[in-house]
Parts: structure tokens; C-alpha cells; sequence
């Protein structure tokens, strides 16, 4: 082997070795698990509508179709305490409880897909 391929092949094993670039994967329950520790589920389900009042996660996402920018509203949503309304009432609307970056990331992703 040249020289050249070992330096090649070694690159390739330290990349492939950072953690950074070994993007985490969360399972669906393990996303719902996230969103039920932090009350969403309380207002949102996921795509029936049980709580008439608030807006299913999938109806959530039905009113942004097409928008530019979603990844980054849902993210700002999800990561900041707001209020909405709820039977025309202002309530809190609080941020997910964690604030790790990757956890945040699969919440959006799930709900963009639901
Ligand atoms: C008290 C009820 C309630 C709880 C609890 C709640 N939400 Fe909401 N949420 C609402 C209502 C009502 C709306 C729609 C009106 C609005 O956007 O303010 C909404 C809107 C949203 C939106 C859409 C924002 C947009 O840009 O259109 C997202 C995303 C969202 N909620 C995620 C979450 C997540 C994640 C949680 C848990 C951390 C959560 N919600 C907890 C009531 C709630």
C-alpha cells in the first residue's frame, strides 16, 4: 500500500471516529417520551384531534406548509417560553425541557413530519 492510501485510509477512520459527525438518532418514542415530560401532549396530539381547543401536531404543521423557515420558527417555538391561546384565553406556553441541541433537533424533525 502507498503511502498515500495508509494516509487516505487513516483520515477516514478519524472522521469516522469524531463524534460531532456521527449524527445522534432518536426513535419515535424516544421523541414522544421528550414531548411528554414536557406537558406538549397535554394540548397537541399527535394527528387526532382529542383536545379540540389546540391544534394537533399535524395541523400545526398543515398551517405552515410551504412557508420558508419552519425548522427555524418550530425551533424558536419550541425553545422559548411564549403564551397562546387557548379557549380565548392567554396560557403559557413553555419551552421543551431540555436543552440539548440534538433532543431539540429530532422534536422539530418529528413534529415536521408528522
Ligand atoms: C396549554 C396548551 C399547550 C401546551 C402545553 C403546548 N402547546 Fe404548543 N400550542 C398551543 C396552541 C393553542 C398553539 C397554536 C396557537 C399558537 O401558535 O400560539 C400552539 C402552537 C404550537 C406550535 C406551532 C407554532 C407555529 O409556529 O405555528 C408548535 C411547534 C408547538 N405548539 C409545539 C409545542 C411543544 C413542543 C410543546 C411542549 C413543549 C407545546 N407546544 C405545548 C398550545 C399548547
Amino acid at each position: 500500500m502507498s503511502h498515500y492510501r495508509l494516509w487516505i485510509l487513516s483520515l477516514g477512520l478519524a472522521l469516522a471516529s469524531t463524534p460531532a459527525l456521527a449524527a445522534p438518532s432518536f426513535s419515535d418514542d424516544q421523541v414522544k417520551a421528550l414531548l411528554r415530560k414536557s406537558n406538549c401532549f397535554k394540548c397537541h396530539s399527535e394527528t387526532e384531534n382529542k383536545a379540540k381547543d389546540t391544534p394537533t401536531f399535524r395541523e400545526i404543521n398543515a398551517d405552515v406548509k410551504g412557508r420558508p423557515n419552519v425548522e427555524r420558527r418550530f425551533t424558536r417555538r419550541v425553545t422559548t417560553k411564549t403564551t397562546a391561546d387557548v379557549k380565548n384565553k392567554e396560557v403559557d406556553h413553555d419551552p421543551l425541557k431540555t436543552k440539548d441541541e440534538s433532543e431539540i433537533r429530532a422534536v422539530v424533525k418529528w413534529i415536521m413530519t408528522r
